[in-house]
């Protein structure tokens, strides 16, 4: 190949980001408060390649994923291979591979990057990091109210009240039959109105109204009435009495009354709320923000209890979220509740003159093996500049290294934030700095 002489941008690819330190430092954080609260309800963290072979997805993610929104290629040995969209198949694949080993309940999450060609916007990339909490093999409502208790413990976590977001839930089970028994849809038709349903929120309320009647007829009002229901009460009103003691409607009365009973009350039955992928069978839930500044769901989840069969494998009930880092990135900034960076090393050491740079080195490591971090200047530049450079990184502590320090072992530390000076002997400076900490 040619070499061309044309300068390469140094603007990432569109849609994907960057980390610098101050980034990693957010994301760090993000990280550590997701893997603190699934760790404390006994989750156990897995992980797996970004590749996987495109036949994973075409069963059951749902077309729009597959077809508008995957990174497919084929590789050098004409294999087609898609950058993961999402975790759920991989880990149902990971767990039918080897489920004769398991004993369940499996209590599994991972933090994987996930790729999806989305148009580029608030909330959407087309990378992101995606928390994954699923659990395996629990048939009864108790698996989602635990992966629900979960995701309300992150948000606490946060430190986001109950009033910042709410809880949506619903159900596919009662959706299908209104869908297929009380309409009577055609599985074609009824996959339509289920996709037009899913958008309802991106368009107004005369389109949504249009959309539906295309599709389902004579039967529309019936269909907008039980969708415009105010709560879960007013849709069982609505309901035929057949329908009224509905496994998915009992399921969602049982699901609200024992989340209660724990005190997570900001729960709301959403009618609407049909989730994109096809292989949910039961309850269906996502998180969103009350503020209308951040529109996109915060979690997504439910349950998906045929996933496995598309390896051929016996049946293993399974409820479990993704929650991305882009949308509680931004609910945290609308909030103010980013943590304030800060820098890693903790202690800036500068140099007088360059003879005294190996008695800083060895004392920068003595007070490093105390468990202190510590970066040392090696510029030769004025002391003033170094301290400069030391408070222009945030890092909170300088000392300096000059012909006195060395002869009788005393230092002056500062604290650049306060400015408060304390003097201390060599062997209580790394005691000293952790106190600070
Ligand atoms: P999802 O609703 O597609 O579900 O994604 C879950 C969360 O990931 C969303 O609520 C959102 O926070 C974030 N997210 C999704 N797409 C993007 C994007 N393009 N840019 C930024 N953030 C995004 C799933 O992926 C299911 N596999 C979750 C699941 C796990 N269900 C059961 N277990």
């Amino acid at each position: 190949m040619e070499k061309s002489n044309k300068k390469i941008s140094t603007e990432s690819y569109k849609g994907v980001r960057d980390f610098y330190p101050q980034d990693m430092f957010v994301q760090n954080y993000i990280f550590g408060v997701m893997r603190k609260a699934v760790e404390s309800f006994g989750y156990s963290e897995y992980g797996a390649s970004i590749l996987e072979p495109a036949d994973l997805y075409k069963a059951k993610t749902g077309e729009e994923i597959v077809n508008e929104q995957t990174y497919t290629f084929k590789d050098r040995g004409d294999r087609e291979v898609t950058l993961r969209p999402e975790m759920t198949p991989t880990v149902a694949r990971m767990i039918a591979a080897k489920r004769r080993e398991f004993s369940f309940p499996l209590r599994w999450y991972s933090i994987p990057n996930i790729f999806r060609y989305e148009q580029p916007q608030k909330g959407r990339l087309r990378e992101h990091w995606q928390l994954n909490a699923d659990i395996f093999g629990v048939e009864g409502i108790e698996a989602e109210i635990e992966i629900i208790s979960i995701a309300h413990s992150i948000m606490k976590e946060f430190g986001l009240k109950d009033e910042n977001y709410e809880i949506r839930i619903n159900d596919r089970k009662i959706m299908n039959y209104i869908l297929n028994d009380l309409l009577s849809l055609s599985p074609s038709e009824s996959h339509t109105v289920s996709k037009i349903i899913d958008k309802k929120d991106k368009m107004s309320r005369e389109d949504f109204a249009d959309k539906i009647r295309s599709v389902v007829g004579a039967k529309s009002d019936e269909l907008l009435n039980l969708l415009h229901s105010k709560n879960l009460d007013d849709f069982i009103n609505k309901l035929p009495d057949e329908a009224k003691t509905h496994q998915g409607v009992l399921e969602l009365k049982d699901l609200q009354t024992r989340l209660a009973e724990i005190e997570i009350k900001n729960v709301v039955f959403s009618p609407t709320l049909m989730r994109g992928f096809d292989y949910y069978t039961g309850i269906v839930f996502e998180i969103f923000d009350t503020n209308p500044e951040n529109r996109r769901a915060i979690f997504g989840g439910g349950r998906y209890d045929d996933l496995l069969s598309i390896f051929d494998a016996e049946k293993i009930p399974a409820v479990g979220f993704g929650m991305g880092d882009v949308t509680i990135r931004d609910v945290l900034l609308t909030y103010g509740l980013l943590p304030e960076y800060k820098p890693v090393a903790e202690l800036y050491i500068c140099v007088l003159e360059e003879k005294y740079q190996s008695y800083a080195n060895s004392l920068a490591q003595k007070i490093r093996e105390a468990g202190v971090n510590v970066s040392v200047d090696y510029s030769g530049r004025k002391i003033g500049d170094q301290i400069k450079y030391a408070d222009k990184n945030f890092i909170p502590f300088v000392v300096c290294v000059g012909e006195n320090e060395v002869k009788n072992e005393e230092f002056k530390v500062k604290n650049l934030n306060s400015g408060e000076e304390s003097t201390l002997k060599k062997g209580e400076m790394a005691e000293f700095l952790k106190r600070q900490k």
